[in-house]
């Protein structure tokens, strides 16, 4: 019998400290007036100085646990999308969670695709299991992006923030509950748009990663703006197209949560309504990998995410990379 691939449950965990816009105008040379206007971000949380990605991942994956009603020992694959893992090398951040919530024995690993990271791991995990390898995986995005980014460059220090959201991707028979389709590209051509310079097998650590700051996040804010907008857009009109399917059958529209002025722009030029277009980059920033989980598990908190539900999901990140997926909210609900 066919087995297909079910999203049984989301969770998320946002870090306590706020940091807000009235804080990082006494860091730089900004204001609350300007992040507003220009990114629609009014606040974001950053992480614990003792608070690690593998620490916020691992509580947003017990949530995602809990709600799916599957017993951790019947786990057999842990995923994590980081681009801020809690270490650079080795082990794996995916590891490290893993033994955090005591599931030993199983295939685990990360991949890195910045902010199409959770995307990215839909489409992993949904391989494995219509492959018939896997039957209950956990995909986790978690971010400690304070940790990547120069509390001293008004550019990039507004706009992003910490946090985790986790999945429990599940075996079925039943095609209505699967995943409908996953579209993800890349184009290693704009690499140069999003990038951490070090270390690296380029830039190895060294004295002059520290005086040059190039272990802190570097982004050509105006060219990767214009990018995401068209392809965003671009991702959409295809995936409804091949799956035959209008803007208007998606009640959940869920896009990367980089700037609301990309969101707003997508949004419009699909004629999606405000009730579809899922929005929480004005109290989280963007997260990264995190971001699309994140934004899942606020819908699903408020009671807005009903049983059922098709969600689109829809995002870009460094690398350049993109991706979108269509799919049924596969768990119970409030
Ligand atoms: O998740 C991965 C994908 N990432 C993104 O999608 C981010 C995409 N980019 C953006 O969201 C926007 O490009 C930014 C929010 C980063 C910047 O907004 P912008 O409207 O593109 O501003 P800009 O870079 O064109 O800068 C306009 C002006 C400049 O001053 P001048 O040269 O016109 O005098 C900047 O120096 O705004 C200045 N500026 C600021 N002013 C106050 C830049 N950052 C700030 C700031 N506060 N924080």
């Amino acid at each position: 019998m066919a087995q297909y691939a079910a999203m049984r449950s989301i969770g998320a965990y946002v870090p306590k400290k706020v940091l807000s816009n009235s804080d990082l105008e006494k860091m730089v040379d900004t204001t609350d007036e300007w992040i507003i206007k220009r990114t629609g971000i009014k606040e974001r949380h950053i992480a614990a100085k003792h608070e690690s990605t593998s620490d916020m991942g691992a509580k947003a994956a017990s949530l995602a646990i809990e709600r799916s009603g599957i017993a951790k020992e019947d786990i057999d694959l842990v995923l994590c999308a980081t681009v801020t893992p809690d270490y650079f090398n080795m082990p794996s951040t995916a590891c490290i969670i893993s033994k955090k919530l005591d599931i030993t024995n199983v295939q685990a690993f990360d991949i890195s695709a910045a902010c199409s990271g959770f995307v990215y791991l839909l489409s992993i995990a949904k391989a494995f299991i219509e492959s018939g390898m896997k039957k209950n995986i956990l995909i986790i995005g978690a971010e400690k992006f304070s940790s990547i980014v120069d509390y001293t460059d008004r550019a990039t220090c507004i706009l992003f923030g910490d946090g985790a959201g986790a999945a429990i991707i599940s075996a079925t028979s039943d095609k209505k509950e699967s995943i409908v389709d996953i579209h993800a590209s890349a184009d290693g051509t704009y690499a140069d748009f999003l990038v951490t310079p070090a270390p690296g097998s380029v830039n190895p650590a060294n004295q002059k990663m520290l005086d040059e700051k190039l272990n802190f996040v570097q982004m050509k804010g105006n060219e990767t703006f214009k990018l995401a907008v068209k392809t965003l857009t671009q991702d959409v009109i295809e995936i409804l197209e091949s799956n035959n399917l209008q803007a208007s059958d998606i009640p959940h529209f869920v896009p990367h949560q980089a700037n609301y002025r990309i969101i707003k722009a997508v949004g419009d030029s699909l004629g999606m309504t405000k009730e579809q277009v899922v929005l929480t980059v004005d109290k989280y920033g963007n997260t990264s990998a995190a971001s699309i989980p994140m934004a899942i598990n606020d819908i699903y908190e408020s009671g807005r995410l009903k049983e059922g539900d098709l969600m689109l999901l829809d995002t870009f990140g460094g690398g350049l990379t993109w991706a979108s997926a269509l799919l049924p909210f596969a768990g119970k609900t409030k």
